[in-house]
């Protein structure tokens, strides 16, 4: 398959459903270079659920205005056959895959690792742009093209929210007007980790707000090491508090930056 692209390429994989989170990755991507590359594509690998797969949805029409009017000069939606000809070889994420998100969603990150490197190979993009509100996902993406020391630059893109601070997700769109205040708590929740200026304190803090939030189920709250994503001790340089759980069967993900907890590297 030849793409015909002018190079150097800006690459945003997506799985459509764009929102303003996506609009700002292909702003940015825009900056990198003239040749803005979209994809669209539901990748089957990274679900476990089947169901989640079949009915996630499909918005190509809207998701090509969109990505066209942010500066997409290509809105890629390639078919199962062109991303897999062959049974895929499973890329594994390693120990940090089977941490956090990889505990609710084994596999996932294997999935996702895996189409990221066949999409890399057929864009053969100079810049990547991923958001940070998939905080475990950059991480690892970063990780993989590290060790396989792949020639594209992969830009971290900061999370775009809502009015009220929830930050932006296509899964927004299935929350009720008061499930959507319950979501503000977990941005609240960061906010005042945030705050604080030491990590047992930072801890105590994220903890005792998310569990306040009403009809929040929590599937974990931590504060990370941005370099390895362990868990942070008190020498950790960068660290990062990220949350993860269901508000009505809706799962919500999130993360903010701990800056007042930064130890000099
Ligand atoms: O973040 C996403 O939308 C997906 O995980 C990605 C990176 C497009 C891979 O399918």
């Amino acid at each position: 398959m030849n793409l015909k692209l002018t190079h150097p390429t800006a690459f945003v994989p997506t799985m459509g459903a764009l929102h303003a989170g996506h609009e700002s990755l292909i702003k940015i991507a825009k900056e990198l270079a003239n040749e803005v590359v979209v994809s669209i594509y539901v990748n089957p690998l990274q679900f476990e659920n089947p169901n989640d797969f079949s009915s996630y949805p499909k918005t190509l029409e809207s998701d090509t205005k969109l990505a066209e009017a942010s500066g997409a000069t290509l809105v890629w939606a390639p078919t199962f056959e062109e991303i897999y000809p062959s049974d895929p070889e499973l890329i594994s994420a390693g120990e940090i895959g089977n941490l956090f998100e990889g505990v609710h969603r084994f596999g996932h990150f294997d999935g996702v690792l895996t189409v990221v490197k066949r999409l890399f190979d057929l864009v053969q993009p100079k810049y990547a742009v991923f958001g940070e509100k998939d905080f475990q996902q950059l991480f690892l993406i970063n990780q993989m093209v590290n060790q396989m020391q792949l020639p594209v630059k992969i830009i971290a893109a900061p999370t775009i929210r809502e009015a009220n601070g929830v930050a932006m997700s296509s899964r927004n769109s299935r929350l009720s007007v008061s499930e959507q205040g319950q979501a503000t708590g977990i941005y609240l929740a960061l906010k005042t980790a945030a705050a604080a200026n030491d990590l047992e304190r930072a801890r105590h803090l994220l903890n005792k707000e998310i569990t306040s939030i009403p009809g929040f189920l929590l599937d974990y709250a931590e504060i990370i090491d941005e370099n390895t994503f362990e868990v942070a001790t008190e020498i950790t340089a960068k660290s990062r508090a990220i949350v993860a759980g269901w508000i009505n069967g809706v799962r919500l993900l999130d993360n903010m930056a701990m800056p007042k907890l930064e130890v000099p590297e």
